[in-house]
């Protein structure tokens, strides 16, 4: 139930879908609380930030956002700015924070996320700045209910935090150790978003292979994702992040035999070298990365593949950075996300010698973004003259276009004069445009 009216909030999110996810936490605690949404700042009674620390440009991107309110906090001392998210967990950010803009009311972690409406109360009776943070992840914690503003799709964490460490990666030390949401709890969750009306859920997790492999429960994943395929309802299930050394065969065989599965795979490689991959600490080689590609798609032959990969790590001279190339070209990627190495202070990596100049990491970055583009732009043009299935997300009103993305990822547009969203749409596809494809609804249900 609402409190009394309190007035707006606004937040601002860096990083991944597991932060976006967050931040539709936090949402659903201020309207509890009493708060409603505004796209405007200005006019907010809360400032929220929800940040990333994976790279070093998502957080100087927040510095310079948090950097800005000052002024508008002078000019309204009642607003409570509040900082959250990965970033404040990072050894010694907080109190970097605190100092940088003393303009901040608050202070927590996204291991605290949940006591957010609490401590907006306890700023607004005690006039003090608060910073709260907790150390220890807690359990696989049952959040209050989100608010969602990802309709058609939703979200939905199977597990949270990484016991991977990977040698570059500071995900660990922010989120913690590996733990898991009980099946009954994540199967009820999913009932209820189908019967709300929503028609694609994202299972997500940091490695959801390993879900359950903390003792919380005996069912793994791939048995998961077939129960929440079974629920009754005409919708679709993606994943997200699949770690190589933990994708399996069994896992594999459950796609083939769910139509409502989506064929795509987001299957991070990081590197095509096998002595960058082993100095990543990645366990697999280039080779087994391949073998598990071949597998999936012996099985599924329909099946594509994303990627996330990292060029200029330490040490990696041309031919490693050759060798992401060729991996890149036998895989045929769908599409991938490319990063430029950032060191992060706490990692393993940040301590390797041999950092690649900064010219050489930004040559090597275009030149595999060119090689993901052509990969993407050619599978584009495939689709055109053949229908696709996408699910209609929004309306453009700039272009009068209603659009939505088919199984693999792809983002398709066309007209309608009826309101289209939520509906699983069939276009007929007339031309494709890079990322995008353009056409006519032939049928939806
Ligand atoms: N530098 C560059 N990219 C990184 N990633 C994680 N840590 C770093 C880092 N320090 C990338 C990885 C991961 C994705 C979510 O972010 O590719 O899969
Ligand atoms: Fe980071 Fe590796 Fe865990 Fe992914 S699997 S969150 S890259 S440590």
């Amino acid at each position: 139930m609402n409190e009394e009216n309190r007035g707006k909030y606004h937040i601002v999110t860096y990083g991944c879908q597991m932060n976006l996810h967050e931040s539709e936490k936090m949402a659903g605690i201020l309207s509890r609380k009493g708060y409603v949404e505004t796209q405007n700042k200005e006019e907010a009674d809360v400032i929220l930030f929800n940040t990333c620390c994976i790279r070093e440009n998502a957080e100087n991107h927040a510095f310079g956002n948090i950097g800005e309110l000052k002024k508008l906090k002078r000019s309204r001392p009642g607003l409570i700015i509040a900082v959250g998210g990965c970033m404040t967990q990072e050894k010694g950010k907080a109190e970097l924070i605190r100092k940088r803009f003393p303009f901040v009311d608050i202070v927590f972690g996204n291991l605290n996320l949940e006591a957010l409406g609490d401590l907006i109360d306890e700023r607004i009776r005690s006039k003090k700045k608060i910073v709260s943070l907790r150390d220890e992840a807690p359990g696989a914690i049952e959040y209050d209910p989100p608010l969602r503003n990802s309709y058609p799709n939703a979200w939905v964490n199977i597990m949270y935090g990484c016991n991977n460490f990977c040698s570059y990666c500071i995900v660990p030390y922010v989120r913690g150790r590996e733990r898991s949401r009980k099946p009954e709890h994540i199967l009820e969750e999913c009932r209820a978003l189908v019967q709300e009306g929503y028609r694609e859920i994202t299972l997500l997790g940091q490695n959801v292979n390993s879900y359950g492999s903390d003792g919380t429960t005996e069912m793994r994943f791939p048995e998961l994702l077939e129960r929440v395929a079974n629920i009754e309802g005409d919708f679709r299930v993606r994943f997200m992040t699949s770690h190589p050394k933990d994708f399996t065969k069994e896992l594999v065989d459950v796609i083939a035999r769910n139509r409502k599965i989506c064929r795509l795979v987001h299957l991070p490689v990081q590197s095509g070298s096998d002595r960058i991959l082993q100095a990543m600490n990645r366990r697999y080689t280039a080779g087994e990365y391949l073998a598990k590609v071949a597998m999936l798609k012996g099985v599924v032959p329909d099946a594509e593949l994303t990627s996330d990969i990292i060029v200029g790590f330490p040490g990696e001279a041309e031919e490693d950075f050759e060798a992401t190339l060729a991996l890149v070209e036998k895989v045929g990627f769908a599409s991938a996300f490319t990063f430029i190495y950032s060191p992060r202070t706490g990692t393993k990596a940040a301590e390797m010698p041999d950092r690649v100049e900064e010219e050489v990491q930004k040559r090597r970055i275009m030149r595999l973004i060119e090689a993901v583009n052509a990969l993407t732009r050619e599978k584009s043009a495939a689709y055109v003259g053949k229908e696709a299935e996408i699910l209609c997300e929004d309306y453009d009103p700039k272009r009068g276009l209603y659009f939505g993305r088919d199984e693999y990822g792809r983002m398709g547009y066309f007209r309608s004069e009826e309101n289209e969203v939520g509906k699983f749409v069939t276009l007929q596809i007339e031309s494709a445009n890079g990322v995008s494809l353009f056409g006519h609804a032939v049928r939806s249900r």
